[in-house]
C-alpha cells in the first residue's frame, strides 16, 4: 500500500501533520496509555479498510473508536445506559472500552456490522491532541501485525508496519502496557469481554453490582468478542506457562536443556535470581502487578527465534491487572501449562 512511512516525534507541529494525514484518509500509528494504536477516520470506510490491510486483520473483528471527550460519545450511539454513564464518569479517560448500541454514524467495517460500537477515551496527551486536532472519531486497533504482541513503543510499530502505513507518531513508551478492558454495556448485567487496564474489582466498586466475566478462559470456549477467537500475542517461539515453586521452574528448564533446547525464561524480578537459563527476561515485580503489565509485551518481543527455542513463563496471580496479564500469557501459550501437581502436557 503506502511505501513511505513518516516517523513523527511528538510535538505541536507533528500533531498537526499527523492529523492532516488522518483527515486525508490515511493510517497513522499513535501512542495511548495502554499500547500503540493504528488510527484512521472511523467514518471513512476506505480509510478503515487500510487498517485491516496493513495489519492483515480478519474483517469480522471490529475496531475500537477513540474519541477526545465524554460529550463526543453521544454522537455515535443511540443510548447510554446508567451503568455505562457511571463507568464513563469513573474511568474515562482511561484504559476502558465500553460497547454501546451504534447509531450508524461509524462506518460498518469498524463495527463489523454488529450494530454495536466500542468506544474509548485514551488517557494519553498525544492521543487526545491528535484526535482533537483531526476532529474525527478515530478507529484504532493495536498497531501490530495481526496475531502478534501489541506494541508498547514506536520501535515495535516500526518493526511490524514500516512501509505499510502513512505515519508513526512517537510518544515514547506506553504506561499501562496491556490493552483496555472491554465491557459490554448493552446487556442487563455488564460483561467483561476482555480483561485489561481497569480491573473487575474497580468497576464493581463503582457500580455496587457484580459484573460477569465473558472472556475465553480456555481453548475450547466460544468467544463473545469477535476478536477473542483469533490467535493473539504470538511470540516468535513457543511459550509454555509454568505454575510451581522456583525449584520446579528450574527442573523444567533443566529438562528442556538436556533435550538440547535453548530455553528463555520470562520471569518476575523475584524469581529471576533463583533460576539459571540461556536467556532471561525480567518483567516487573509480583509485589506490584502493574509493573508486570507495563513490561510484559516488550519482554516477550525481546526473545528471538535465533537465540532461544522456547520460552518458559512464570504463572502470575490472577488478581487485579493479573487477570489481564494471565489472559494474554495463556493465549500466547495456546493454553499450554505445566503444573507441579500434574503430568507434563507435552
Ligand atoms: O487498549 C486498547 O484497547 C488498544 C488501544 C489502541 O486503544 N486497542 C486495542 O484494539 O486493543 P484491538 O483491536 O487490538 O482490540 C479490540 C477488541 C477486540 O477483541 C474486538 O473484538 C473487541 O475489542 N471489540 C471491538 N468492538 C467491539 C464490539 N462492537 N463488540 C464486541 N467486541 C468488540
Ligand atoms: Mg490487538
Amino acid at each position: 500500500m503506502t511505501d513511505q512511512t513518516t516517523f513523527f516525534i511528538w510535538n505541536d507541529e507533528s500533531i498537526t501533520d499527523a492529523a492532516k494525514l488522518l483527515k486525508a484518509g490515511e493510517v497513522v500509528a499513535f501512542p495511548t496509555e495502554t499500547v500503540y494504536g493504528l488510527g484512521a477516520d472511523a467514518t471513512n470506510p476506505v480509510a478503515v479498510a487500510k487498517i485491516f490491510e496493513a495489519k492483515g486483520r480478519p474483517s469480522d473483528n471490529p475496531l475500537i473508536v477513540h474519541v477526545a471527550n465524554e460529550q463526543q460519545i453521544s454522537r455515535y450511539v443511540t443510548t447510554i445506559s446508567s451503568t455505562a454513564k457511571q463507568l464513563i464518569a469513573a474511568f474515562m479517560p482511561g484504559p476502558l472500552t465500553i460497547i454501546l448500541p451504534s447509531n450508524g454514524t461509524i462506518a460498518d467495517n469498524v463495527t463489523a456490522g454488529l450494530g454495536t460500537v466500542g468506544i474509548r477515551i485514551p488517557d494519553h496527551p498525544a492521543a487526545r491532541a491528535l484526535i482533537a486536532e483531526a476532529d474525527l472519531p478515530i478507529a484504532a486497533p493495536s498497531a501490530n501485525l495481526s496475531g502478534k504482541t501489541s506494541p508498547t513503543s514506536a520501535i515495535h510499530v516500526f518493526q511490524d508496519l514500516n512501509g505499510k502505513i502513512a505515519g508513526i507518531l512517537d510518544g515514547g513508551q506506553t504506561g499501562v502496557g496491556v490493552e483496555s478492558t472491554v465491557i459490554d454495556c448493552t446487556s442487563t448485567i455488564p460483561r467483561i469481554l476482555r480483561p485489561g487496564g481497569v480491573t473487575r474489582a474497580q468497576m464493581e466498586a463503582v457500580l455496587g453490582q457484580a459484573i460477569e466475566d465473558a472472556y475465553t478462559e480456555s481453548a475450547s470456549m466460544t468467544p463473545i468478542a469477535p476478536g477473542m477467537k483469533y490467535k493473539h500475542y504470538e511470540p516468535d517461539v513457543p511459550l509454555i506457562l509454568v505454575d510451581g515453586e522456583p525449584t520446579f521452574f528450574q527442573e523444567q528448564i533443566d529438562m528442556y536443556q538436556k533435550d538440547g533446547k535453548k530455553v528463555g525464561a520470562l520471569v518476575s524480578e523475584e524469581l529471576a535470581p533463583l533460576i539459571r537459563t540461556d536467556q532471561l527476561q525480567m518483567c516487573g515485580s509480583t509485589e506490584d502487578l502493574t509493573t508486570v503489565a507495563a513490561q510484559l509485551y516488550q519482554s516477550l518481543r525481546a526473545f528471538k527465534a535465533t537465540e532461544v527455542d522456547l520460552i518458559l513463563a512464570e504463572f502470575f496471580p490472577e488478581e487485579g491487572v493479573g487477570q489481564a496479564i494471565m489472559n494474554r500469557l495463556k493465549k500466547a501459550a495456546s493454553y499450554i501449562e505445566i503444573q507441579s501437581d500434574q503430568a507434563n502436557p507435552l
